[in-house]
Parts: C-alpha cells; sequence; structure tokens
C-alpha cells in the first residue's frame, strides 16, 4: 500500500474538525491526492450509525456504543481507508482506533487489552502511520453548550479521563502518536500538524 495514513484525535471541542481540514489543504497544495474523512460516519451506513451514538435522547450501553463504534470502524476501513491508501492517496481522518481506547477504555472504563484485539479486527490490520493528538485542558472544549450531543453531554470529569487516554496512548507510542498543545490559535496548531506531516511524508 503506497498512500499514507493520518489521524487526527483529541477530546470533543479540540479543534479536530477546523484541523483536519487545513491539513487537507495544504497537503493539496503541496500535490498529493487526499481523502479526507471522519469517524464515526465516512460511509453511507456510518453516518446512519453516527446519528444513533451521537444522538442525545439515545439510551445506550457502553457494550453496544462499543460496538457500533466497531461496526462503523468496519466498513470505513473495507470500504473508503482500505481504498484510498491502494489509490496512494493521503487519508486524513477525524478520529480512528485511538478513540476507542481513549472514550471506551479511559472514558467508560471498559478492559483496554479486549478494545486492542476488538480494533484488531475492525481495522483488518490498518493502523495510522501518523496519529496527531490536539492536547487541551478539558475546561478549554469549543463545546456550544446549548446543543450538546450524547457523549458531549458526559461532563467535564468524564473528558478529563479521555484527555488523559489521549496522553497515556502518546506516551506508549511516541513515534506513531505526536501529542501537540491544541490551544493556540489555529494557524499556530496548523503550522505544527504541517511540520509533523512533512516529517512522515519525507521518510
Ligand atoms: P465528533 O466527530 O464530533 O468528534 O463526535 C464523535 C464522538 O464520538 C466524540 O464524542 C467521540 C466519540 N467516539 C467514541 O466515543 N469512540 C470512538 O471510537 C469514536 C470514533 C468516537
Amino acid at each position: 500500500m503506497s498512500g499514507a495514513f493520518i489521524t487526527l484525535e483529541g477530546i470533543d471541542g479540540s479543534g479536530k474538525t477546523t484541523q483536519a481540514g487545513l491539513l487537507a489543504d495544504w497537503l493539496r497544495k503541496e500535490g498529493h491526492s487526499v481523502r479526507l474523512t471522519r469517524e464515526p460516519g465516512g460511509t453511507h451506513i456510518g453516518e446512519t450509525v453516527r446519528d444513533l451514538l451521537l444522538s442525545p435522547d439515545r439510551n445506550m450501553t457502553p457494550t453496544a456504543e462499543l460496538f457500533l463504534y466497531l461496526a462503523d470502524r468496519s466498513l470505513h476501513v473495507a470500504e473508503v481507508i482500505r481504498p484510498a491508501l491502494e489509490k496512494g492517496q493521503v487519508v486524513v481522518c477525524e478520529r480512528h482506533a485511538d478513540s476507542t481506547l481513549a472514550y471506551q477504555g479511559h472514558g467508560r472504563g471498559l478492559d483496554c487489552d479486549l478494545l486492542r484485539r476488538l480494533n484488531a479486527l475492525a481495522t483488518d490490520g490498518i493502523s495510522p502511520d501518523l496519529t496527531i493528538v490536539l492536547d487541551i485542558p478539558p475546561d478549554h472544549a469549543r463545546l456550544d453548550e446549548n446543543s450538546l450531543d450524547r457523549l458531549e453531554s458526559e461532563g467535564r470529569e468524564f473528558l478529563a479521563r479521555v484527555a488523559e487516554g489521549f496522553r497515556k496512548l502518546a506516551r506508549e507510542e511516541p513515534e506513531r502518536v505526536k501529542l501537540i498543545d491544541g490551544s493556540p490559535d489555529a494557524h499556530i496548531v496548523n503550522a505544527q500538524v504541517t511540520s509533523l506531516v512533512r516529517r512522515l511524508l519525507q521518510t
């Protein structure tokens, strides 16, 4: 497979969507063919699963939530990520398997070893070449308090556990998972993101 797989991670309101868009623009200007996508979502069924997962009025157990994220991921890898990589595209994906470890593992308290095995099943052996975590204090999360989705409504303590989960992932896999400060202005964060991606694509 000749493309590159880059994921952007971080707690809700950390600026991932802005940074994913800026990164895709920059990559296109550099001459790359880019596939910008996201989880949950990114496929037809995935967007329906996303609605089920994020709708604030749904009852959900942590296990049901987990399987929906995994089902979404399996389809997303098969329909979008693998074909794009096989075509040599650079895939920029908002959230992927690390979100399951941070949210369902550190946030909900499910067993991380089990989650890794389930992620391996869902991703069918594909894993990011580079993962950039936008690290912000949960109090700085840029959330619209009037329209919180189901996960965003979990509150700041939940987000703090998730943020710590992402930091732990960066410590465990420093070559792949890079933690950067997501608090400054978008263009400053973007400069750090592009510098990491430039380094990846040059190797
Ligand atoms: P977002 O696309 O606005 O970030 O919303 C997706 C939400 O889903 C966010 O709260 C994080 C959560 N999530 C998980 O809990 N586990 C996962 O595996 C993924 C991909 C997302």
